[in-house]
């Protein structure tokens, strides 16, 4: 077999390896961005602090992200940082919808001119900086322009499939 095929296909079991990621407790996210005026976004978990001198943040995407594509347009996103109590928004914002999911939702432009949820423990505005290839997904490293927290709420976190808010209580997906 190839170097490639291996690369590709890889030894561990599939499910296997996904159940083993989702016993690595996150954050949840909501990475949103603009184009034509047309308000984006997408439910993430794979976002990690890059650098502070410079501001960098990591975020992964999968390749058939809509959100994606149209981050690569705009050149620029935000990274919403939810709290506990916005399962709701976490479950609404990891569908398809495309610009439907704003529906309904409280938000408005911040500096950068991305999308920022109202409720959000932090959000962070970035310019896209830079872009790699990573097997299905890809990487995108943005240079922070801006960062707001809104005062002390619990996070809303991700273990297992299910949503938990460190202030009590959690939900499924
Ligand atoms: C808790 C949670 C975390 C997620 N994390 C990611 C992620 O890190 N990267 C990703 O590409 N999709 C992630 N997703 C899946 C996307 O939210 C989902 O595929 C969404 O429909 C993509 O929307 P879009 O095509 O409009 O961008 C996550 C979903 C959930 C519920």
């Amino acid at each position: 077999m190839s170097q490639t095929s291996k690369q590709e296909q890889g030894s561990v079991d599939p499910a296997t390896y996904r159940k083993a990621l989702g016993t690595f407790v996150t954050g949840v996210t909501v990475v949103t961005t603009v184009l034509g005026g047309v308000p984006v976004g997408t439910t993430v978990s794979a976002v990690s602090a890059l650098s502070l001198s410079p501001p960098l943040i990591l975020v992964s995407l999968a390749r058939k992200s809509e959100t994606l594509a149209q981050i690569k347009r705009a050149g620029i996103f935000a990274v919403n940082i939810l709290s506990d109590g916005q399962n709701d928004i976490a479950a609404c914002f990891a569908t398809a919808a495309g610009a439907a999911k704003f529906d309904g939702i409280d938000y408005s432009y911040g500096q950068n001119g991305a999308p920022v949820l109202a409720g959000a423990g932090a959000t962070i505005e970035c310019d896209l900086e830079d872009c790699f290839s990573g097997g299905d997904h890809e990487i995108l490293v943005g240079l922070v322009r801006n960062a707001t927290v809104e005062g002390d709420p619990a996070p809303l976190v991700y273990f297992r499939g299910r949503f938990f808010g460190l202030g009590g209580g959690n939900a499924e997906v």
